[in-house]
This record gives structure tokens, C-alpha cells and sequence, in this order.
């Protein structure tokens, strides 16, 4: 159950995901669909999410997500997922997409996503999470612009 408000590190939560680009993922022209890129990006966010309330979340929200280059069939797609804002019952979630160019020695950042999730009770409704502790200028860089926006919202 997601009830502690114990403070937990950005570190404790962030994850990687490694997805190699086969024939199914992608479209007649060979490029990686970018609803299976959505879908990558929510599932590693949910992983972070889950690791730092230690139970059930749901998305809530995702923001303008923009796809910069191709990823091509073959190719490695890498996302990296982090916290960069916690408020009771709601994380949010940065992550960044990169594809790898193994023979190059190549990386290429493709897109950028912020994702919020949700901890739910067995019944769907809010319970608290634990808060976040920042322990770096950068980590209270993007945690202080997600309250500004957040306050700019009316969410907090
Ligand atoms: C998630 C859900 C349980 C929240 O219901 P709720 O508790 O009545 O909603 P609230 O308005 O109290 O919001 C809960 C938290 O989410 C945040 N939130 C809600 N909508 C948000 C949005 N669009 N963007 C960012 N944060 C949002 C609130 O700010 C609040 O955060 P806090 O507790 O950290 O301050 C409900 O909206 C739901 O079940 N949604 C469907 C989720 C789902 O099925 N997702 C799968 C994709 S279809």
C-alpha cells in the first residue's frame, strides 16, 4: 500500500529501459511508430513510479511529446525515467528517449516526455505517496520548475 510520506531519493526510483526495434514496431517506411515510443515511455515512468510508492499507480497525464529523429527498424532505443516532482498523491515522471548507434558509437536524444502518475487504493481512489528528496542543484532545478508550473495550474 502507498501510504508512507517517508522522503525517498530520485536515485532510488530511476530506471532504464533497453528496447531493440523489430519489424512489428514499426511503420512501411522502417521508422519505429510513435504510439509504441508512447507506449515505452509510459511503462518505464509507471516502473518509476511503482518503485517509489511501492504500489498500484495510474497515468494521469502526458505532456507535448515531440519526436526529433527516426529510430529505425534494428536499431536500440534506451529511455532513461526519472522523478522530478512528487506532491501527495501524484509523481511525475521525466523521461528521455535516446537511440543508439552501436557500429557508430553514436547516441541521439529522440524525444522528451513528462508523464504524471497517480498511487491508487484497491478501490481507484488517491492515497499519499512518499515525498521526495532532492540531493542535487539539477534535481531541485526541475523539481522547483514542475511546482512552478503546477501552481501556474492550479494543482498545487
Ligand atoms: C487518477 C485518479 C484516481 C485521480 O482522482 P482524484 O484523486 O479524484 O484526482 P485529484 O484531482 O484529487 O488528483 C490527484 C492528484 O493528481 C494530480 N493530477 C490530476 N490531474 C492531473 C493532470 N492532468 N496533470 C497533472 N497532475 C494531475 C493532482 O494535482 C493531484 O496531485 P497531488 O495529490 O500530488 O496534489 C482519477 O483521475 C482516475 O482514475 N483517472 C483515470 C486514470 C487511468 O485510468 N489512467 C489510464 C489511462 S486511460
Amino acid at each position: 500500500m502507498a501510504v508512507s510520506r517517508a522522503e525517498k531519493t530520485v536515485a532510488e526510483s530511476a530506471s532504464e529501459m533497453v528496447q531493440v526495434v523489430l519489424p512489428n514496431d514499426t511503420n512501411p517506411l522502417g521508422n519505429v511508430l510513435g504510439g509504441r515510443v508512447m507506449h515505452w515511455i509510459d511503462l518505464v515512468g509507471a516502473i518509476v513510479a511503482y518503485r517509489h510508492c511501492h504500489g498500484p499507480v495510474v497515468t494521469v497525464s502526458i505532456d507535448r511529446l515531440d519526436f526529433r529523429h527516426p529510430i529505425k527498424l534494428g536499431e536500440i532505443a534506451l529511455l532513461k525515467a526519472r522523478l522530478v516532482y512528487v506532491g501527495r498523491t501524484s509523481m511525475e515522471v521525466l523521461v528521455d528517449v535516446f537511440v543508439d548507434d552501436p557500429p557508430a558509437g553514436t547516441r541521439k536524444q529522440t524525444s522528451t516526455a513528462r508523464v504524471t502518475y497517480v498511487a491508487i487504493d484497491k478501490k481507484g481512489r488517491s492515497v499519499p505517496v512518499p515525498g521526495l528528496r532532492v540531493t542535487s542543484d539539477p534535481e531541485r532545478r526541475l523539481f522547483e520548475e514542475s511546482l512552478a508550473r503546477r501552481r501556474a495550474e492550479g494543482r498545487a
